[in-house]
């Protein structure tokens, strides 16, 4: 029987790493979707709207320290406002909280 054991532990083993694939999946689909016209694909900011708004680079790692994932979840939750108070960064829309829980890891990913 030990043999039929380790083979559950493996079937639960892989069910877990599928189940972590699809989340990373949806993760970048909701960052290209929702974030990648401003921060752009790779997060360096280098679309039409990102340069317009002189986006900060997300794949430094000096941007990535500025701000903990509690804050990034706060940022795409409520949005963020410049020294003079102007929203710089509108709260995102139409993600649930767990959604943006997800993309943050996927943040992290795209420091070099
Ligand atoms: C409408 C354009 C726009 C969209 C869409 C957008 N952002 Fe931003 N984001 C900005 C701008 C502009 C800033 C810089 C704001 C500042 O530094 O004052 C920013 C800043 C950030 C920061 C903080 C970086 C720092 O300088 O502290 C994070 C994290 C972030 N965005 C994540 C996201 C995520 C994740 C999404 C999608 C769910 C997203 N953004 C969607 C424009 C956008």
């Amino acid at each position: 029987m030990k043999f039929r054991a380790h083979l559950i532990a493996l079937a639960a083993l892989l069910a877990l790493l599928t189940t972590a694939t699809a989340a990373d999946a949806k993760a970048k689909a909701n960052w290209i979707s929702h974030c990648a016209k401003c921060h752009g694909e790779n997060g360096r900011g280098e679309t039409k709207q990102g340069k317009q708004m002189k986006i900060p680079d997300l794949s430094t790692k000096q941007i990535q320290s500025l701000f903990t994932d509690e804050q990034a979840f706060k940022i795409i939750k409520e949005g963020l406002r410049d020294d003079t108070d102007k929203v710089s960064m509108k709260a995102v829309e139409g993600l649930s909280d767990e959604e943006i829980r997800a993309i943050i890891p996927y943040i992290r990913t795209l420091k070099k």
